[in-house]
């Protein structure tokens, strides 16, 4: 791993599941929790060394770096308390789904970097996906401070168009859950075929996992991959034509991403 530019302040508003996670990964990876300050209503801890407030402080240190983490609903009532803490040195980065950056500059007027990030959940164990955007108003040196901070995460990608925020949800947000989904009926497939269910649980869990992290590796595309280990009229062909007849899994997964897509549009469309 690269070296991580860490900010001199980071400033959690929120620390639940996901911003938890990212900051777990953080700390694995270095970041000096005296740096780190988490404002949760509940002042549950959080880890050994970081500061739990549940107010705000009179004043955020020069250069904070701030991580909203509450629910999207909140923002109004967060940004009255902490706008007027927001300098010009401050950078936001905001993990609330479906909410825009235009919005967050209204709420924030003052602070140079505004970035939306969406994480998925692996982004504890350093395996994460999290898509990155924002617009020409911010400085590169901004960019470059939140990939690093981003990177200890997993795999970072910047997205040209903040329109596409709930393609990339659907895909990378949800897919984890999509996933366990598939690993589930694989096993329970295996046991449908007469398998012991543990057994088949956990073989299918680690046949995931290990195609994953060959794919990952491999030089070939996942599809070719797929084609080279399936040799013609044997037993990984035929059940490739099952998936593949008619297009039926491309289909099902596309249809997947679009219900959740819509689902998105639907849920910004209520406000
Ligand atoms: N979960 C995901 O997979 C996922 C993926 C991408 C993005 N996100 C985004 O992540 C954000 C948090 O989701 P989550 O699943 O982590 O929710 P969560 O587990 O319910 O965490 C919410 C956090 O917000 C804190 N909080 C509640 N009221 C607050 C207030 N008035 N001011 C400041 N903080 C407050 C809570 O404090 P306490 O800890 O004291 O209760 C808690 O730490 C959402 O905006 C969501 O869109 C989530």
């Amino acid at each position: 791993m690269t070296d991580i530019f860490w900010p001199d302040h980071l400033f959690l508003v929120g620390c639940g599941n996901m911003a938890g996670q990212m900051l777990a990964r953080w700390l694995d990876c270095g970041l000096d929790p005296a740096r780190v300050t988490v404002l949760r209503p509940s002042g549950k801890p959080v880890a050994d060394g970081v500061r739990v407030v549940t107010g705000y402080p009179v004043a955020l240190p020069a250069d904070t770096t701030v991580l909203l983490g509450m629910k999207p609903y909140q923002i109004a009532d967060v940004a009255a308390s902490l706008a007027p803490l927001c300098g010009e040195d401050t950078d936001i980065v905001s993990i609330l789904a479906g909410t825009p950056l235009a919005g967050l500059r209204a709420y924030f007027p003052a602070p140079r970097a505004l970035i939306r990030a969406m994480p998925n959940l692996p982004v504890g164990i350093g395996q994460g996906v999290t898509a990155l955007y924002t617009d020409a108003a911010v400085p590169v040196q901004a960019r470059e401070a939140a990939t690093s901070l981003i990177s200890p995460l997993g795999l970072v990608e910047w997205i040209a168009d903040e329109a596409r925020f709930n393609e990339i949800t659907a895909l990378s947000g949800c897919g984890p859950a999509f996933l366990f989904r598939f690993i589930d009926a694989l096993a329970r497939a295996g046991e449908a075929l007469g398998l012991p269910a543990d057994q088949a649980a956990r073989m299918a869990l680690a046949t995931v996992e290990g195609a994953a992290s060959m794919a990952a590796r491999a030089s070939d595309s996942p599809g070719a991959l797929a084609d080279r280990v399936a040799s013609p009229g044997g037993m990984t062909r035929q059940g490739l034509n099952v998936l593949d007849a008619d297009d039926r899994l491309l289909k099902l997964l596309t249809d997947t991403l679009s219900a959740a897509r819509d689902r998105g549009e639907e849920m910004a469309r209520e406000g």
